[in-house]
């Protein structure tokens, strides 16, 4: 199987339909239909990614305590380690809990011991606290704030939650605040807003990576310097197939990606919502999008090159991909 670092997961977006349900009925949290499958039929066409996040955050009402959000993680890490996943790093939404009157130290905990379960099971994982850029840059220092008394949960801040209309600049002081604590630092761009958003999060809040970063494409000169300046991008195919960024699987841009030279890594964003996990992502860009076993190999090893890992663990890795690649 692939070796792959997952790089652009959003725990939430794990929550699959069954766990949904246990959830709700263990906290007496009613939701709208008590089976999974006719919930996750309700997946099946959201217009746009505003459509997606209302559902999404709807149904985060039924995490309420440590136990929730640790079996909330476990079964991610569980799907991930046997799809290959060797690396997660995992996005969380704190400003949504905090909303519906969960405190921290209750998704900290939880997310926490699942990962050192992951940990000491022989999956390397770690949390990037993400902001909510719908609630804007003072409520991201906010959150920060708050969140740094748990600093030894999370190694990174990211940014999500609906893009146009909340440009990378009004985030420009929570990035500098985690960039004082040595936090890495990522962001959600160029999904639904255009290259001018790629663009302000290298230049405003100084990312290392780029989640999406798919219309980056329109700009040459915004890809020759991804290429140049090596930035990673989390591309996600069956999310931009299901969110309508993309309208066909076979027209995704990946190939492209790849084509132009830009360290382009698979993942599944929120696979309890898009029709899978990592594996499901590898089998569309094989039979859809026809690429071949060289080019998941370098999708692979960029993956790991984009991880936020130590120099051993990132050739070990790099070593069982070229293993792979070599059959
Ligand atoms: N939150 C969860 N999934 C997301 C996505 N694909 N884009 C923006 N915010 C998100
Ligand atoms: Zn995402």
């Amino acid at each position: 199987m692939l070796p792959l670092a997952e790089l652009h997961l959003h725990v939430e977006g794990t929550l699959e339909a069954d766990l949904l349900v246990t959830l709700a009925r263990r906290n007496d949290v009613p939701l709208p239909s008590y089976d999974p499958a006719e919930l996750t039929a309700r997946y099946a066409n959201f217009g746009d990614l505003q459509a997606f996040l209302d559902v999404y955050y709807a149904n985060l009402a039924v995490l309420r305590t440590e136990q929730d959000f640790h079996d909330l993680a476990a079964a991610y890490v569980t799907r991930a380690a046997a799809a290959g996943v060797r690396r997660a790093e995992i996005f969380c939404d704190p400003q949504t809990h905090l909303a519906n009157g969960v405190p921290l130290e209750v998704v900290f905990g939880g997310l926490g011991a699942a990962l050192a379960e992951a940990r000491a099971n022989g999956l390397s994982a770690d949390l990037i606290v993400c902001f909510l850029r719908d609630l804007g840059g003072d409520a991201a220092e906010e959150l920060l704030r708050q969140a740094l008394p748990f600093r030894e949960h999370f190694i990174g801040v990211g940014l999500d939650s609906a893009e146009v209309g909340w440009p990378p600049a009004l985030f420009r002081r929570a990035y500098e605040m985690a960039a004082a604590e040595g936090l890495h630092r990522v962001a959600h761009a160029g999904e639904e807003g255009g290259p001018e958003y790629v663009r302000e999060a290298l230049d405003a809040l100084g990312v290392e990576r780029i989640d999406h970063g798919n219309r980056a494409l329109e700009d040459a000169d915004l890809v020759a310097r991804l290429r140049d300046e090596r930035v990673p991008l989390t591309v996600c195919p069956l999310s931009n197939v299901a969110l309508k960024g993309v309208a066909r699987i076979e027209e995704h841009p990946l190939p492209r990606m790849l084509e132009l030279g830009l360290v382009a890594t698979l993942n599944s964003d929120d696979p309890a919502y898009f029709g899978g996990g990592i594996d499901a992502n590898v089998a569309a860009v094989r039979t859809s999008l026809g690429l071949t076993d060289d080019d998941l190999a370098t999708l692979a090893a960029n993956s790991f090159e984009a991880a936020f890992i130590g120099e051993t663990d990132r050739a070990r890795w790099l070593a069982e991909v070229a293993a792979w690649r070599a059959g």
